[in-house]
C-alpha cells in the first residue's frame, strides 16, 4: 500500500505505526513487571519507609555498579506503567520511587498480594505456548500448549515439580483475594450451609476462607493427587485426591472457581452433571453450586476490563480447551446439564459469582 499524500492521512499512518509498536512492545511490560517482582523492588521500596533514590535502591539491590543505567531506566518504565510513583524529595530535584496502590498488592507480604500471580502468569511454561497458536491452527493438538509440550498443561504440572509449585502458588494468591471478599460481601451465597465441596480448589486457600468465616461449616477439597499431595487438612478443612470427571464427594454446595474456563463447552457440561449428582439437598435446603468466573458482557463493561478478560480468553485458549463465557453461553450450560435457572451476582471485578439451582 502506498503513502498517503495528504497530510492528514499522513498523521493516520503515523498513529497507526505507533498503535501497532504499542502492540508489538506490550510483552515488555510483562517482562518489566516481572523483573521488579524477581528483585523485590516492591518490598525494598516498602522496607525503606519513605520514598527511595535510585542510589539507595541500587545499593539495597546490591546490584553491579556499571548496571545502574539499567535500573534507571527499568524505574523509569515502570513509572510509566503506574507501578510506581515519582517524587521529587530535595531541592537538587533528586529523584526518588514510592509505592502506588498497584505496587503495595505485589509486596511479597503482603495478606492479599498479587505477586505470586504475576510470576506464575509470566512464567516461560505458560508465555511459550503463544509462540505455537499458528502451527496449533494447523495441527490436530487440541491446544498450543499440546503442540509445543506434547502432554496437556495438568500432565506438564504433575511431571515437573518446580512449575507445579509456582503455578499453585500464583492461585492461591488469587484465591486469598477473592476469598476474602466472598465471605466480606457475598456471605449470604454460603450461610445456612454445612459443607462445600471446592472442586480443583487447589491447595485449599478459598475452602480454608469459607470454613473459617462460617462456624458449623465443613469443606472439603478435590483436586488432583499431584496438588494435594503432603497437603494437611484440620476439623473443618479435607483434601481429596480424584478426577472431577469420575466424581465428586457430596455436599451441601458444590464451589468451582477457575475451573469452567479451563474446560470447552462438552466437557464443562460433563462437569456439572457431576456437580449436580453430588449436591444433596434440594434448591429450597441450600442445593446448589456457586462459581467463581467472568461473565463477558461487551455492552456493560468497560474497555479496560474487556480487554483484560479477552487476553483470559486467549490464555484458556492457548493453555488447555477452555474459553470465557456470556451471560447467554453460562446459561446453555447450565440448562444443558439439567439446571433450573441461576443467579449472577457482579460482585469480583472482572469477575461474578454465579450460583446455579438445581
Ligand atoms: C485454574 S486452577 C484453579 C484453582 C483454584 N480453584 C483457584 O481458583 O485458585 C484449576 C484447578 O483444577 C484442577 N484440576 C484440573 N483437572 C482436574 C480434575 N480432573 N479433577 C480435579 N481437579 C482438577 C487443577 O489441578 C487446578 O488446581
Amino acid at each position: 500500500m502506498a503513502l498517503p499524500n495528504a497530510v492528514d492521512s499522513t498523521q493516520e499512518f503515523l498513529d497507526a505505526q505507533t498503535h501497532v509498536w504499542n502492540l508489538t512492545f506490550n510483552y515488555i511490560n510483562s517482562m518489566s513487571l516481572k523483573s521488579a517482582l524477581l528483585l523485590g523492588i516492591p518490598d525494598i521500596i516498602h522496607k525503606h519507609g519513605k520514598p527511595i533514590t535510585l542510589s539507595q535502591l541500587a545499593d539495597a539491590l546490591s546490584i553491579n555498579n556499571a548496571k545502574s543505567h539499567g535500573l534507571y531506566r527499568l524505574m523509569r518504565f515502570l513509572v510509566h506503567s503506574r507501578i510506581f510513583d515519582k517524587v521529587n524529595i530535595s531541592d537538587d530535584e533528586e529523584e526518588a520511587y514510592s509505592l502506588t496502590t498497584t505496587s503495595r498488592l505485589l509486596l511479597r507480604d503482603e495478606p492479599l498480594s498479587f505477586a505470586p500471580f504475576a510470576l506464575a502468569m509470566t512464567d516461560p511454561i505458560i508465555v511459550d505456548p503463544f509462540h505455537n497458536v499458528m502451527e496449533w491452527f494447523k495441527d490436530e493438538s487440541p491446544s498450543p500448549f499440546v503442540t509445543r509440550n506434547g502432554m496437556n498443561f495438568w500432565e506438564n504440572a504433575n511431571k515437573d515439580k518446580n512449575f507445579n509449585q509456582v503455578f499453585n502458588k500464583g492461585m492461591a494468591s488469587d484465591a486469598r483475594f477473592v476469598g476474602s471478599i466472598l465471605v466480606d460481601k457475598c456471605k449470604h451465597v454460603f450461610e445456612g450451609l454445612k459443607t462445600v465441596v471446592d472442586v480443583g480448589g487447589g491447595t485449599g486457600t478459598v475452602a480454608k476462607i469459607v470454613a473459617d468465616a462460617f462456624s458449623g461449616l465443613k469443606c472439603v477439597v478435590l483436586e488432583l493427587p499431584h496438588v494435594v499431595a503432603g497437603l494437611e487438612g484440620s476439623e473443618n478443612l479435607s483434601f481429596v485426591s480424584g478426577d472431577m470427571f469420575d466424581s465428586i464427594p457430596s455436599a451441601d454446595a458444590v464451589f468451582l472457581k477457575w475451573i469452567f474456563h479451563d474446560w470447552g463447552d462438552e466437557d464443562s457440561v460433563k462437569i456439572l452433571e457431576k456437580c449436580k449428582e453430588a449436591i444433596l439437598p434440594s434448591k429450597e435446603s441450600g442445593g446448589k453450586v456457586i462459581i467463581v468466573e467472568i461473565v463477558l458482557d461487551y455492552e456493560k463493561q468497560e474497555d479496560d476490563a474487556i480487554e483484560t478478560q479477552l487476553s483470559m480468553d486467549m490464555l484458556m485458549m492457548t493453555l488447555l480447551t477452555g474459553k470465557e463465557r456470556t451471560e447467554k453461553e453460562w446459561a446453555k450450560l447450565f440448562y444443558a446439564a439439567g439446571f433450573q435457572n441461576y443467579k449472577i451476582t457482579p460482585i469480583l471485578g472482572l469477575r461474578s459469582v454465579i450460583e446455579v439451582f438445581p
